[in-house]
């Protein structure tokens, strides 16, 4: 009987069932509007208003437990988010969020137990060199998530374009991602070397991971 009325229950979401298939055919998912235009713009007032009271911090390289401020690998600013804090605006973030996570446990068993954001300021001549988002001392991270919140009419020409690396027969290929607002990209953690090329005008975002415990 409760197995009956799980059946019942679940309803196939075409934008998740995109990424699912994205990521298990690519290894990335591009997602135009993720957030609509009027989320972008509280989302990016969440962010300015707490870089006003000057909370963002020099990213660091290695976990949180292990960093160092290297400024020639990347010279963004991040402020770590915390869901059990979160105002209204955050809670709008974080129920996209757990909604997309608790589809994808039931769909493709993928054992998501945690998460982690923090918003990223990139200020005009910065970028992150070639990485991938997994530490040595730690590999818990399965998918990346990255949501840009710049304003509307964003040029190609402001740089700070994401590039995500991979081989297609044998060959490494280049995939650049432009930073469009309300463009969410998600990619597997442990196997997508990327970078954000220099930034030309200040670039706004919030990155994230979806882990196992
Ligand atoms: C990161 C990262 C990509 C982006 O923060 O680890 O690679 O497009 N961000 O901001
Ligand atoms: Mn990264």
């Amino acid at each position: 009987m409760d197995q009956l009325f799980e059946a019942i229950d679940f309803v196939e979401n075409p934008l998740y069932e995109k990424i699912i298939s994205d990521i298990s055919t690519q290894q990335y998912s591009i997602v135009e509007n993720f957030f609509s235009y009027d989320e972008v713009s509280i989302l990016r007032g969440s962010l300015l208003s707490k870089q006003e009271e000057d909370n963002f911090k020099k990213a660091a390289i290695g976990n949180r437990v292990n960093e160092t401020i290297a400024k020639s690998i990347r010279g963004d600013m991040i402020l770590w988010m915390d869901e059990s804090k979160a105002d209204d605006k955050e809670k709008l973030f974080f129920n996209k969020i757990n909604d997309l996570v608790s589809y994808l446990n039931k769909t493709c068993f993928m054992g998501i137990l945690q998460k982690e954001f923090h918003y990223a300021l990139y200020p005009e001549g910065t970028f992150y060199r070639r990485h991938l988002d997994t530490f040595q001392n730690d590999d818990r991270r399965k998918l990346s998530f990255v949501c840009y919140l710049n304003e509307d009419g964003w040029l190609p020409e402001n740089g700070g374009e994401l590039v995500l690396y991979f081989y297609e027969n044998g060959q490494e290929v280049e995939k650049v991602i432009y930073p469009f607002p309300g463009r969410v990209v998600i990619f597997e953690s442990q196997v997508l070397e990327h970078e954000v090329k220099p930034v030309k005008t200040e670039r706004m975002s919030i990155t994230g991971w979806l882990k196992t415990r």
